[in-house]
Order: C-alpha cells, then sequence, then structure tokens
C-alpha cells in the first residue's frame, strides 16, 4: 500500500505558483526526506500534505483515500515543526497530553499513552517540568512525543533538527531514526541539510525551484546524479564539476579539461567535439596508482586537514578541484601531490547545456 501519494501537485500563490506538478509515492512505512534550498518548496509541499496549505491542483492520497479536502485533523498525520510550538504554561505531561485531550480519549488511556511515550523518549523524569526549563534537545523531544502520543498513519517533519547545535542535532538525528526503526510509520521529513537527508532517509527527493530533480536511495543519488544540480547538491564537499570536450584517441572518448585529458568509460554516448561538464567525487580520486589507471596532474594550493581524511584544495589547469583522502594519521607526504589517478567509471559526464548526466 501507498503511504502517501502526490500526483501533479501544484501550488500557486495569487498568480505565483511556487510548486509545479510534483509526483511522489512515499510507500507505507517508508522514511521519505525532501531535500533542497532554502525557498524550493519542501514545507510548502509538506503543508500540503498536512493540510495547512489548500492544494492548487493535483491529487493527494494518504493510505488510499483522497484527502485534498478532508481537514487537518481528520488525515491521520502528525507534524513535528523546528519551533516546537509547545505551549509555553503546561507541563511536558500536559503538552504530550494536549491533542488526546482535544480528541475527548479517555483519562486512564491519556496517563497510559503519555507515560508509555515519555518512557521511549526519555523523557519520564522530566514531565512536570515547563518547556522554558528544558534544554533545546528535550523540547524536541516533547514536540516528538505530542505527534507519537496520537499514533498517526504519517509523521511530518519540517526542519524540526535546525535550531539544535550541531553536536545535539547529530544525537537527534540518530534517535529520530531509531524512533522510525522502533515505530515503522511513514514519514516525511524536510531538511535544506544534505547530511541529514544521506543519514535518515529510506530515499532522497531532491527538489530545486518548485520541481523534483531527482529520486532515489542515498546511495544512488550519491554515484549516480541525474544531473549537475544533483551532483552539487548531494555529497560534501560536492562533486568536481569541470567544462571539458570530447576529443577521441585510439583508445576511446576522452575529455579535454583545458590541456588535461581524462580517459572516459567506453560505454558513455558522446560524440567529437561535444561540450560536456566531466564530475568527479573529491573522494573517488586516488593517490596512488592501483592498476593502470589515467594520471591527472594538478597543481596543489592547499591541504585542510580533518583529522581521519584531508581535504586538498588544488587546480586542474585552471580548474578548481578538491580532493579528498584519508590520512591514515600521516600528512607528511599530502603536500608533495602532484598527480592523482580516478578509475573511468567513476568519472561523470554531464552535457554542458542540459546539465543531464550522458550514460
Ligand atoms: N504564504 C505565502 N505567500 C506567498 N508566497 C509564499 C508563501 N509561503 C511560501 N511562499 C513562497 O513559496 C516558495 C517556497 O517556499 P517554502 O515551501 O517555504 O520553501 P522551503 O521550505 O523549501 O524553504 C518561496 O519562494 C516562498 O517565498
Ligand atoms: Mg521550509
Amino acid at each position: 500500500m501507498t503511504g502517501v501519494r502526490l500526483e501533479g501537485i501544484v501550488k500557486a500563490y495569487g498568480r505565483i505558483q511556487v510548486v509545479h506538478g510534483i509526483d511522489l509515492n512515499v510507500e507505507e512505512k517508508e522514511f521519505v526526506v525532501l531535500v533542497g534550498p532554502s525557498g524550493c518548496g519542501k514545507s510548502t509541499t509538506l503543508r500540503m500534505i498536512a493540510g495547512l496549505e489548500e492544494i492548487t491542483d493535483g491529487t493527494l492520497h494518504i493510505h488510499e483515500r483522497l484527502c485534498n479536502r478532508v481537514a487537518p485533523k481528520d488525515r491521520d498525520v502528525a507534524m513535528v515543526f523546528q519551533n516546537y510550538a509547545l505551549y509555553p504554561h503546561l507541563n511536558v505531561a500536559d503538552n504530550i497530553a494536549f491533542g488526546l485531550r482535544i480528541r475527548k480519549t479517555p483519562k486512564a488511556e491519556i496517563a497510559k499513552s503519555v507515560s508509555d511515550v515519555a518512557e521511549i523518549l526519555g523523557l519520564t523524569e522530566y514531565l512536570d517540568r515547563r518547556p522554558a526549563d528544558l534544554s533545546g534537545g528535550q523540547r524536541q523531544r516533547v514536540a516528538m512525543g505530542r505527534a507519537i502520543v496520537r499514533h498517526p498513519k504519517v509523521f511530518l517533519f519540517d526542519e524540526p533538527l535546525s535550531n539544535l547545535d550541531a553536536k545535539l542535532r547529530t544525537q537527534m538525528r540518530a534517535e529520530i531514526k531509531r524512533l522510525h526503526k522502533r515505530l515503522d510509520v511513514t514519514s516525511v521529513y524536510v531538511t535544506h541539510d544534505q547530511v541529514e537527508a544521506m543519514t535518515l532517509a529510506d530515499r532522497i527527493v531532491v527538489m530545486n525551484k518548485g520541481i523534483i530533480e531527482q529520486i532515489g536511495t542515498p546511495m544512488d543519488l550519491f554515484m549516480n546524479p541525474a544531473n549537475t544540480f544533483v551532483a552539487s547538491f548531494i555529497g560534501s564537499p560536492p562533486m568536481n564539476q569541470m567544462p571539458a570536450t570530447i576529443t577521441r584517441s585510439p583508445d576511446g572518448y576522452r575529455a579535454l579539461i583545458d590541456q588535461v585529458s581524462v580517459p572516459l568509460h567506453n560505454s558513455l554516448s558522446v560524440s567529437e567535439g561535444q561540450d560536456v561538464i566531466v564530475g568527479i567525487r573529491p573522494e573517488h580520486f586516488s593517490l596512488k596508482n592501483d592498476g593502470g589507471l589515467p594520471a591527472i596532474p594538478l597543481s596543489l594550493d592547499l591541504v585542510e586537514t580533518l583529522g581521519s581524511e584531508a581535504l586538498l584544495h588544488a587546480t586542474v589547469d585552471n580548474q578548481s578541484v578538491i580532493v579528498k583522502t584519508d590520512t591514515n594519521g600521516d600528512i607528511s607526504q599530502l603536500s608533495n601531490v602532484d598527480t592523482v589517478y580516478v578509475p573511468p567509471e567513476k568519472v561523470k559526464i554531464f552535457d554542458a547545456g542540459t546539465g543531464k548526466v550522458i550514460s
């Protein structure tokens, strides 16, 4: 069964259209993350699923039920917001219980549910506290508790971790993942942070300017981006992209980046003289030539040490590139690097005009 199905979903505010006909199937129990730059229409899309924004055109099904005109409270979805939206005058227990009281759930049942949810989220000892006396992470857990306690069919999250500091964000990210494993509820999660998307999602939806650029598993998007937008958005640092021209040599096609020529996998459908973008992930370069790999000369500007890894900032002819390498605890040789190697199957080629990948 489909958890959430969007077909041709459009949103316009007056005459300005901001979501341009989105198709998306979220399977039951799947964790799908909508990711994209600020203003691309993620929140608007999520709020249409929640019923907080009217759908201009297209259809929305939740668990096979047409929901375009169903009131938010009758959609059986629960939403967690970035700003937590807790009631400041209520303690943790009452904040969690709020939705159940509105629905006239029997008192004993509410008490049991609140205690179960507090146990799951590690909030048992804070039930009497007000939100002002909690840390950011604890407030976020209360907001989550309020969603969980209703046993909704679908969880909707809008940037729930954006107000937390980096360390807490990493911790809460793991908690959300654990929670999803335990509760197994269909989830749609919005973030602008590709790391959050990569670590949480079963599938990622990359959005840009009100359209979907690509849908796929995290590894799918990392290894096989459909276009230069996805190649730049997913991965950190992003995929290196260098304008080049296709040339032909006796052993097959090559991409000529200024004076440097990179051999290409022989299955690519390119033609001589074609303008392309060469895409190589920072982590797909290697400093050693194990097995007859083509060499790429580079000139090094800067070595950034991260501990287990280092980033080499360099230029290939006049194009900036970043190479990511393991340090194995020793960076003494890195400042001498003048050549890197790349297996042809790791070199992506995009059309210079459309930005679409060439396969
Ligand atoms: N109530 C509104 N009226 C007019 N434009 C809006 C309204 N809400 C959002 N927008 C516009 O819709 C676009 C998408 O916004 P949003 O979905 O919030 O983006 P995201 O969540 O991806 O950052 C933006 O250009 C934003 O300015
Ligand atoms: Mg938003």
